[in-house]
C-alpha cells in the first residue's frame, strides 16, 4: 500500500481511507508526506503517539508558526478563535462560553433536542424514502447550535453554504486562495451583521452574552467575537453532522450491531462512543505546528513544520482497541480521541453525545426496516480538509402515520 501525497485526496480513498491511514500507522512513527507539497508535512498515526502529541505544547495549534502559512493568515480573523491560540489566549478565550456547555446546562437543553428531533423525524416517517443528511443529520444540529447562539432560522442555510465554502479549503492551502478568501470575507460580512443586530436587539441567547462580554471590558476585542461567533456555529454542527451520517451508515453496514441496538436502546450512549471511534467526524486528524525541532519516535520534526494527528487512525490502532475494524456497540466506553485530547478537548462533547444519543434512539425506534436505498458504492463523501462525511445517505424504510 503507498502512502498517497495528501491523506484522503482520491475519492477512493475517501470512500474507504482505513486501508491507508493503517498503512501509515504501520509504516513507522512518524510519517512525511510528499516533499512536493509546498507546505512540509509530518503525520502520527499510532495511538500512543497521537495521545502524547495531543498534549505536548511543542505542538501548538496556532498556524502562526507555520512559516509557509504566515502570509497566507495575515489579517484573517478566524486564526483568532480558541482552537487556533495557545494557553494563555487560549484559556481566556476558552472560559468565556465554557460554563455554556457544562453537562449541566447541556442537559437542561434535552427536551428542546428531543422536540427538534421528532419534528424532524415527523416529517419523514409516512414517506418511506428520505435523504437522511439533508432531512435530518444536518438540520438537527444546525438548528440546536443556531438556536443556542441566536442565529435566525431564516439565515441559517446561507450560513451554511458560507460554511462550506470556507471549509472546503485544499490540503495546501495556497492553492485556490482567491475563493477561499472571498468565502471568508462573506463569513466576516455576515457575522459582523450579526453581532451589530444583537448589540442593538439584545436576547437571551449566547451571542448576546457575548457581545456583552466584549463591549463590557477587554476580555474579548471584536475580531476575537467575530472568530468565537463562527467557530461555535460550525464547530458545533459540521461533526455532528458527520456523526449522524457515518454513524447511521455504519450501523447499517452491521446489521446485527443494528438489530442489538433496536433491541436495547440501554446500549446507545456506548453505541455513540464506538461509533465515534469507529467512523468518526475527524478524518484523518487535527493539525499541529512545530514550535521547535521535536524528535517523536527518533525522527526529528523541524521547527515551522505541520503535523497531522490521524486520530482516525490512532482510533482504529490495533495495540489500543482489540478487533478495531470491527463495530462492536456494546464496547467498553470512550478512550477514543475522537473529541481530541488535552486543553483543546471538545469543548461540545456533552452537547454532541446528547444530540447522537437522541438521534440514533429515535432514529430506530421510528424508523423499522432502515436499509440503504442506494447502492454502497454511489454514495459521495465530502472531505474539508480535517474532516470526512456522507454528502447524502438516501434510505428507504417501513412508513408509519
Ligand atoms: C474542539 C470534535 C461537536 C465545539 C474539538 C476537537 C475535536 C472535536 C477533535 C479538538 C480540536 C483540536 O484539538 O485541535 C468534535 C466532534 C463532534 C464535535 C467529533 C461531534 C460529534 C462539537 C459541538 C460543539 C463543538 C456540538 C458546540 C459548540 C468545539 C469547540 C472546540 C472543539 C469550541 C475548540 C475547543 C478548544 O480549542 O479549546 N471538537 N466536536 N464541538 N469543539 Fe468539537
Amino acid at each position: 500500500m503507498t502512502v498517497p501525497a495528501t491523506p484522503l485526496a482520491e475519492a477512493a480513498e475517501l470512500a474507504d481511507p482505513w486501508p491507508v491511514l493503517a498503512a501509515l500507522r504501520e509504516s513507522g512513527p512518524v510519517r512525511r508526506l510528499d516533499p512536493r507539497l509546498r507546505l512540509p508535512v509530518w503525520v502520527v498515526a499510532r495511538y500512543e503517539d497521537v495521545l502524547a502529541a495531543l498534549s505536548d505544547p511543542r505542538l501548538s495549534n496556532d498556524p502562526h508558526h507555520a512559516v509557509a502559512l504566515r502570509s497566507l493568515l495575515r489579517g484573517d480573523f478566524l486564526s483568532r478563535s480558541m482552537i487556533g491560540t495557545d494557553p494563555p489566549e487560549h484559556t481566556r478565550l476558552r472560559r468565556l462560553v465554557s460554563k455554556a456547555f457544562t453537562a449541566r446546562r447541556v442537559e437542561a437543553l434535552r427536551p428542546r433536542v428531543q422536540q427538534i428531533t421528532d419534528a424532524l423525524l415527523d416529517r419523514i416517517t409516512p414517506r418511506g424514502t428520505a435523504e437522511l443528511v439533508g432531512e435530518f443529520a444536518l438540520p438537527l444540529p444546525i438548528t440546536v447550535i443556531g438556536e443556542l447562539l441566536g442565529v435566525p432560522a431564516a439565515d441559517r442555510e446561507r450560513f451554511r453554504a458560507w460554511t462550506d465554502e470556507v471549509l472546503d479549503q485544499p490540503f495546501d492551502p495556497q492553492e485556490d486562495l482567491a475563493r477561499v478568501t472571498a468565502a471568508r470575507e462573506r463569513m466576516h460580512g455576515y457575522l459582523a451583521d450579526l453581532v451589530q443586530a444583537k448589540r442593538a436587539r439584545p436576547a437571551d441567547d449566547l451571542l448576546t452574552d457575548l457581545v456583552e462580554a466584549t463591549d463590557e471590558g477587554e476580555r474579548l476585542d471584536a475580531q476575537e467575537l467575530l472568530a468565537m461567533t463562527f467557530l461555535l456555529l460550525v464547530a458545533g454542527y459540521v461533526t455532528t453532522v458527520n456523526l449522524i451520517g457515518n454513524g447511521t451508515l455504519a450501523l447499517l453496514r452491521s446489521p446485527d450491531q443494528l438489530d442489538r441496538l433496536r433491541a436495547d436502546p440501554s446500549l446507545v450512549p456506548q453505541a455513540v462512543e464506538e461509533l465515534l471511534r469507529f467512523d468518526g467526524p475527524v478524518n484523518p486528524g487535527l493539525t499541529r505546528y512545530a514550535v521547535e525541532d521535536l524528535e517523536i519516535g527518533g525522527v526529528t520534526i523541524p521547527r515551522g513544520d505541520v503535523v497531522l494527528l490521524a486520530v482516525a487512525a490512532a482510533d482504529r490502532d490495533p495495540d489500543r482497541f482489540p478487533d478495531p475494524d470491527s463495530l462492536d456497540v456494546g464496547a467498553a466506553g470512550p478512550g477514543h480521541l475522537a473529541f481530541g485530547h488535552g486543553v483543546h478537548y471538545c469543548l461540545g462533547a456533552p452537547l454532541a453525545r446528547l444530540e447522537g444519543q437522541i438521534a440514533f434512539t429515535q432514529l430506530l425506534a421510528r424508523l423499522p426496516d432502515l436499509a440503504l436505498a442506494v447502492d454502497e458504492d454511489a454514495l459521495q463523501w465530502s472531505a474539508g480538509g480535517v474532516l470526512r462525511g456522507l454528502k447524502e445517505l438516501p434510505v428507504t424504510f417501513t412508513p408509519t402515520p
